[in-house]
């Protein structure tokens, strides 16, 4: 299939199936264990209804949205998403420059496979950095000074891993650093000869903000390494209060999902709070996102700006988190699909699709503007 042909995110993802072994694909698809945070994921969406109201003019639908000081032109972006040169070379920034052209915020992850300095330059107006602390605190006070002379706006701080959480198609496939995949995994890759040409090119792809950390001239293998005995790192209230001394700018905590936690990074100052389950990827019996969104923005309010992402693949999923107190909302899979996919053109197509649903379900329910949204829109 062609990439103009896909409609919908799920067309985006069949086409990253294709051409990813199942080693790089079941690292972007894959939850834990038995993998239900996926489906709660899913079936929390699936479980509210937007109620339409009719006989309203809606001939022209406004869906651009303010976060902190800026416009952008629709109400998502792109949740940081570590090692995406695995699946496509160069995806980072791809990622970067398609939320730059469509006016939209790109986090780049703690463990992108290009640098902060890269994105400012690709996104300088839409690059956010996420931070993994590292063990060795002058290792993130580092990052953070470097996110900070690239220009950034946002530091985003992921708090839900406290430990590797336990990924198995990740173990049975032998994902690892260096990989070893198991001899089934290694048969079916061969079946991927676009993907084998271009990772025998390139090689591992670098974790390009943790090299200038471990030994110099070290490859991207060794530089794996070195990043895997800096995290996870144990993060706690105390740090979040040291990082909002550090970082007078933008400061958001990624990973919320309990009410007082809620409650207490609003005290310490936190700008943002984006309410996650990690897309499933950590804790298997954590609730859904879309579950704890009302609980917490019932608890804080407007006193710190709520966002969300985990299980969002439809415009309407999007309008559905914002009816719940979100002010803003992230997808991750979604535009790694596109950029698996089809590169540049893909993370493209991905957005244009969001964007696109957004719009029509925004006529559909009788709302133009996005400040209209609130419950009265759900059942
Ligand atoms: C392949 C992959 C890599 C990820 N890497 C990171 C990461 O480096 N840092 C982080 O905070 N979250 C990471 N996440 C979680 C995403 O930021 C986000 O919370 C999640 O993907 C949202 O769920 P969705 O994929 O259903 O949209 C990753 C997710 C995926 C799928």
């Amino acid at each position: 299939m062609k990439i103009d042909k896909a409609v919908n995110i799920e067309d985006l993802r069949r086409m990253a199936k294709r051409r990813l072994p199942r080693i790089a694909f079941d690292f972007i698809e894959g939850g834990v264990e038995d993998e239900r945070g996926l489906e709660r994921n899913e079936a929390g969406f699936a479980h509210h209804r937007l109620m339409p109201r009719y006989l309203v003019d809606v001939s022209k639908r406004d869906q651009s949205a303010k976060l902190f000081d800026r416009v952008y032109a629709s109400p998502f972006g792109i949740s940081p998403t570590g090692l995406a040169g695995l699946f496509r070379r160069g995806a980072d920034l791809m990622l970067a420059e398609a939320a730059a052209a469509a006016n939209i915020p790109f986090i780049m992850s703690g463990m992108s496979t290009a640098s902060i300095e890269a994105a400012a330059q690709t996104a300088p107006s839409h690059a956010w950095y996420q931070l993994y602390v590292a063990r060795d605190m002058k290792i993130s006070e580092d990052q953070i000074r470097r996110a900070r002379d690239a220009g950034l706006s946002t530091l985003v701080l992921t708090v839900d891993v406290p430990v590797s959480s336990k990924r198995e198609r990740n173990m049975r496939n032998g994902f690892a650093t260096p990989p070893q995949p198991s001899w089934s995994a290694l048969a079916e890759a061969l079946m991927h000869p676009g993907w084998i040409a271009e990772y025998l090119r390139h090689g591992t792809p670098l974790f390009d903000n943790w090299a200038a950390y471990a030994n110099s001239g070290a490859d991207a293998n060794t530089v794996a390494h070195f990043a895997s005995t800096q995290t996870p790192a144990t993060v706690t209230w105390r740090d979040l209060e040291s990082f909002r001394r550090l970082w007078p700018r933008h400061l958001v905590v990624k990973g919320i999902l309990h009410r007082d936690d809620a409650i207490h990074a609003a005290e310490i100052g936190v700008d943002g709070i984006i309410v996650s389950n990690h897309g499933g990827r950590q804790l298997d019996q954590a609730p859904a996102s879309i579950e704890a969104l009302p609980i917490i923005h019932a608890a804080v309010g407007d006193k710190v700006t709520l966002m969300l992402d985990s299980g969002v693949r439809r415009g309407a999923d999007i309008l559905m988190a914002l009816c719940l107190g979100a002010r803003f909302v992230f997808v991750g899979r979604a535009t790694l699909y596109g950029a698996a996919a089809a590169g540049l053109p893909g993370v493209r197509k991905a957005i244009r699709i969001l964007r696109d649903e957004i719009d029509r379900v925004m006529a559909q329910i009788g709302c133009p503007s996005l400040e209209q949204l609130g419950p009265d829109f759900l059942l």
